[in-house]
C-alpha cells in the first residue's frame, strides 16, 4: 500500500512533473455490474475527479486525460451523445470545485465538431480557471496525436509563408511550439487503465520519451492509490535519454557525495 503522506515527501520518490492518462475501461465496468455504457461513462467521471484531487496533493505540475479520441466518433451515434452531454454537465458540476481547489484548466483538440453548447463550456471554463496556480489539468476532446501535428504543421507552414518562419531555422525545437501543450514539460508518465497496451493515438509527440505504465483496472475502478502506486513505478525507473545505465550512476555520484 502506498501512503500519501509518504508520497508527498519529496525525497521519497521521483515525482513526474507531466502525468497523461488514457482513461480506459468505462465500457467493460458497466458491462460487468449489466448496466448501460453510460454508467460506466458516469463513473469514470467519478473516477477523475478523485484523481484530479490525488494529483494535487501528490504536487503533480500536469495532468492530461483523454477523454475522446478522433477515432471515438466512430461508436455508435446514442454513445457519442450521452458522452457529448456528459462533458456538458460534468463541466458544470465540477467546475466550482476545480475552481476552488486552484486548478487551471485546458481543453486540447479539434473542437471544431462540437456544438455552441459544449464549445462556450469549455471556453468558459477555460477563461474561469486561466488566472489559477494549482494543478495544469488538460482534457483531451476530439484529439488525436495525428491530428495535433498536422495541425501543428499547416500552421507553421502559415508562418513560413508569412515569413515569421524561415524554413532553415524549423527543427524539432522549432516545430513543437505548433503543437498542444507546447508551454509544458513533455510528458513524463504515460498511464493506461483498462488492460489494453496501447497509445490509441494519444499525445504522440509528447510521449515521445514517456515512462509507459499499464494497469488492468478499469478506469471507474482507478483510485487514489492505484495513482500513487503509478508514481511510485516511476520513481524506480531509470531514465536514459539514449545513454547507458553507467553513464547515468556516473553522474549521480558527484551529486550524492556533495
Ligand atoms: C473509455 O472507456 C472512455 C472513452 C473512450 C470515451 P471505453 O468506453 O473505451 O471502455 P471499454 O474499453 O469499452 O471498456
Ligand atoms: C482511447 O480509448 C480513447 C479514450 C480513452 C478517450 P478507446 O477505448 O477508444 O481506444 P481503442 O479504440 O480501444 O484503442
Ligand atoms: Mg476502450
Amino acid at each position: 500500500m502506498v501512503n500519501i503522506s509518504e508520497q508527498s515527501d519529496a525525497s521519497l520518490i521521483t515525482r513526474p512533473a507531466h502525468v497523461a492518462i488514457v482513461m480506459d475501461g468505462n465500457g467493460r465496468w458497466a458491462k460487468k455490474r449489466l448496466m448501460p455504457r453510460a454508467a460506466g461513462h458516469k463513473a469514470g467521471v467519478g473516477a477523475l475527479q478523485k484523481i484530479i484531487e490525488t494529483a494535487s496533493t501528490a504536487d503533480i505540475e500536469c495532468l492530461t486525460v483523454f477523454a475522446f479520441s478522433s477515432e471515438n466518433w466512430n461508436r455508435p451515434k446514442m454513445e457519442v451523445s450521452i458522452l457529448m452531454d456528459l462533458f456538458v454537465s460534468s463541466l458544470n458540476k465540477y467546475l466550482p470545485e476545480l475552481i476552488k481547489a486552484g486548478v487551471c484548466l485546458r481543453f486540447i483538440g479539434d473542437r471544431s465538431a462540437f456544438s455552441e453548447k459544449l464549445i462556450s463550456s469549455l471556453t468558459e471554463a477555460e477563461k474561469r480557471t486561466r488566472g489559477n496556480t494549482g494543478l495544469k489539468f488538460n482534457i483531451a476532446m476530439n484529439y488525436g496525436g495525428r491530428w495535433d501535428i498536422t495541425h501543428a504543421t499547416k500552421q507553421l507552414l502559415l508562418d513560413v509563408q508569412s515569413g515569421s518562419v524561415s524554413q532553415d531555422d524549423i527543427n524539432e525545437d522549432v516545430f513543437s511550439r505548433y503543437l498542444s501543450l507546447a508551454d509544458l514539460p513533455a510528458v513524463d508518465l504515460f498511464i493506461r487503465t483498462g488492460g489494453e497496451h496501447r497509445i490509441s493515438n494519444f499525445l504522440l509527440w509528447q510521449c515521445a520519451y514517456s515512462e509507459l505504465y499499464f494497469s488492468d483496472t478499469l478506469w471507474p475502478d482507478f483510485d487514489g492509490e492505484h495513482f500513487l502506486s503509478a508514481l511510485q513505478c516511476f520513481s524506480g525507473r531509470q531514465r536514459r535519454f539514449g545513454r547507458t545505465g553507467d553513464q547515468l550512476e556516473a553522474d549521480i555520484q558527484p551529486q550524492q557525495k556533495a
